[in-house]
Order: C-alpha cells, then sequence, then structure tokens
C-alpha cells in the first residue's frame, strides 16, 4: 500500500515554478474515486493559480498541487459510488477547490468524471476536460449558438479556440477566428471560415453585425469586441472581467457584486450602447457534460489538438512553455505509464 506520491507543488504565489516532492496520497470519501492520473494537461489557470492572479475569486492553503484536468485510471471507489468501478478509464476536470492533477494519484468526486473516450489516447483525452468545458458552456449554454449564427473566436489556434472552432461548426456557425499567419492552415483545418492576422489587421474592420464574440483576451481587445456586434447579440468572454450579472449567478455577497459593478462600468457602457450582453464565464466542471463531449469526440465530429506532450518530469519546460503564449492546442504532461496502474 502506498502511503506517498510525486505531485508538483507551489509553497507559496509567484513562486517561479513549481517542485515535484513528495507528499502524502490522497483520501477519498464516500462520494470520490481515487484515480491514477495517466495525464494531465497544463492550462493557462495553472500559471495563474501559482501567481496568485485568482485570489479574488479563489483562495487556496498552501503547499499547493497545481493541475486542473486529467485522464486516468480509477484504483479505488469510495462507499457511494454506483456509476464507476475500479480499472474504468476516465478523465474530468477537478473542482476549483480540489485542484492538483499534477500528481500521480488524486481523489475526485464522481460527478466531475466520465468515461474518457474510448477512440483517444490518455493524452488525448486530458487535452479535452477545461477548454471542452468551457468552450461548450460559452458556444452551447449561454450563446446557444443556431446554425448560420455568425461568431468570432479569438485567438482560434489556442488551447481555447481549437476546441472552440470545432464546437461552434457542430453546431452549424458561420466562424471568424484571429491567429497569427504561421497558424492560418490549423484553424482552416479545423473548420475556420475567416481568419483575421491579429499582428497585421483589426478584425473589427474586416467584421460586423455578429451574432456573438467568444472572447478569450480581455483588455482592449474584449471592449473591440462591441464594435462587431449586432443588437441582441452576446459577448462572452473567459478573460474579461466578471461583471455584477456574473456576481448574481454566483450568489456572491454584495461588496463583491458592487466592486465588479464598478469595475465594469465601461463594459457595462459599452453593451447598452451596442443593445447587446456581456458575459463573464468561469467554466464549470461537469462529468455529465464530458460524457456528451464524449460522444462528439467518439463520432470524430470533434478532435484534440495537441502541441507536444511532455515528461511529468519536465513540467518547468511545460510551464515555461505555456507561458509563452504561442501553444497551438494543448500543452500535455505525461505523468505516468498505463502499464503500472
Ligand atoms: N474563465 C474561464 O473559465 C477560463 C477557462 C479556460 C481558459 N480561460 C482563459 O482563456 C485564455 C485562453 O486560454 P488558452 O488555453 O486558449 O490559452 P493558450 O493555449 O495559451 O493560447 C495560446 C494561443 O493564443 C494565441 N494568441 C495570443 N495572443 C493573441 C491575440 N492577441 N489574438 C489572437 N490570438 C492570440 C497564440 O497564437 P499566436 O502564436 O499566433 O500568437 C496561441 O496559439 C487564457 O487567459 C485562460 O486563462 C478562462
Amino acid at each position: 500500500m502506498r502511503t506517498t506520491m510525486n505531485a508538483a507543488l507551489i509553497k507559496h504565489y509567484k513562486q517561479d515554478l513549481p517542485t515535484i516532492e513528495q507528499v502524502p496520497m490522497p483520501k477519498i470519501g464516500a462520494n470520490d474515486v481515487l484515480i491514477k492520473i495517466v495525464a494531465a494537461s497544463i492550462n493557462p489557470i495553472d500559471l495563474k493559480t501559482k501567481d496568485g492572479g485568482l485570489k479574488m475569486l479563489l483562495k487556496y492553503e498552501m503547499p499547493l498541487i497545481l493541475g486542473s484536468d486529467f485522464s486516468g485510471i480509477i484504483t479505488e471507489v469510495g462507499a457511494a459510488i454506483t456509476n464507476f468501478k475500479v480499472g474504468d478509464p476516465v478523465y474530468g476536470r477537478v473542482q476549483k477547490n480540489r485542484i492538483g492533477t499534477f500528481a500521480e494519484y488524486i481523489a475526485v468526486a464522481q460527478g466531475d468524471i466520465a468515461i474518457k473516450p474510448a477512440n483517444l489516447t490518455f493524452e488525448e483525452a486530458a487535452a479535452i476536460p477545461l477548454v471542452g468545458l468551457t468552450s461548450y458552456q460559452a458556444l452551447h449554454d449561454i450563446m446557444k449558438i443556431k446554425p448560420n449564427q455568425k461568431v468570432l473566436i479569438q485567438a482560434g489556434s489556442g488551447g481555447i479556440g481549437t476546441i472552440a472552432i470545432q464546437i461552434a461548426k457542430m453546431l452549424g456557425a458561420y466562424v471568424a477566428t484571429t491567429t497569427s499567419a504561421k497558424n492560418f492552415e490549423l484553424v482552416k483545418s479545423l473548420g475556420a471560415d475567416q481568419i483575421i492576422d491579429y499582428r497585421t489587421e483589426n478584425f473589427y474592420d474586416k467584421l460586423h453585425d455578429y451574432d456573438y464574440v467568444f472572447d478569450t483576451q480581455g483588455g482592449k481587445i474584449l471592449e473591440n469586441a462591441f464594435k462587431i456586434i449586432k443588437p441582441g447579440g452576446k459577448v462572452v468572454s473567459i478573460s474579461g472581467l466578471p461583471n455584477e450579472r456574473f456576481a448574481e449567478e454566483y450568489h456572491l455577497p454584495l461588496w463583491k457584486k458592487l466592486a465588479f459593478r464598478l469595475v465594469t462600468r465601461n463594459l457595462t457602457k459599452l453593451e447598452k450602447a451596442a443593445q447587446a450582453d456581456y458575459h463573464f464565464l468561469f467554466m464549470k466542471p461537469s462529468g455529465k457534460q464530458l460524457e456528451t463531449l464524449r460522444t462528439y469526440f467518439e463520432a470524430e465530429t470533434l478532435k484534440p489538438v495537441i502541441d507536444r506532450i511532455i515528461p511529468f518530469s519536465e513540467i518547468a519546460d511545460a510551464f515555461n512553455y505555456s507561458h509563452s503564449g504561442k501553444a497551438k492546442g494543448k500543452i500535455i504532461l505525461r505523468i505516468s505509464a498505463i502499464e503500472k496502474s
């Protein structure tokens, strides 16, 4: 019986890079499963968490094992588990207060996982949960895209963009996207109808009367989205500022609601002037939606896009590469070999 495992952790915010250390094995509750992690993906949220950038929304105790999504094999089930059994290959995005997938094992609530797509390797499956759920929740749940509606997806070549383009096309949208010239072929192969080189062109000079913008950049780029949105349209951002609507949805205390109102007053002005809605999305884990996504991957309607696979021992390289902002699709960490499960 193992008592310790390897995990990549930080001991304080703004630590240069996580270090791999021995920590006690996780313990499972009645509604949890223990998972031997085979692969995990790097997401920009891991870097933001490391640097304390999400303190307003999430508070963590140190030391903190980083990592939000994974694929792996169930090695133990809690007393109340009925949907899964030992040996099941699964993938998932853990709850934000239970992160720690850059480790050999993790305890996860059964509601946050699903059986991994049978046709994908563990590395490919690990590329899906966080970005797949985020894109599905933006494009399907909030925008409710209908065939022939027009959507702009910012940064089509990134972890989010590469899956978001495919989901938007699956829903029947006309898709415009931004990237740099070296990634044109990639986003075209994923189905993008119109491509804008963000280094040489302004998207708001080229596009107009859009139903939706999926903003992954925030700041001025988010503000400019209101120049192309048509009345009744929606701008959904995952990198902008949370607004009052978000505070209400999350039942946040009044002081946070007022603080969000204050910091987003310019965005509120822009949405009123454009007669459009601004939504900030903070994605939610969902085993149920991963079940839905599994069917699309197994039907090959969607496919994972992987930039590179990096061994766990070289996690520093993975963080540095993610920090460069140049990833084409997902950066995957290979945590353990499957035969050792
Ligand atoms: N709120 C949430 O729930 C949530 C969930 C997931 C992600 N996010 C956030 O969403 C953002 C994107 O995540 P990601 O995983 O897609 O990041 P990523 O994979 O690191 O994005 C890298 C890609 O972005 C492109 N890019 C960089 N600057 C650009 C610009 N100004 N215009 C167009 N493309 C640009 C790069 O293309 P080039 O190499 O051509 O420059 C590269 O392909 C991050 O800030 C992340 O934290 C939020």
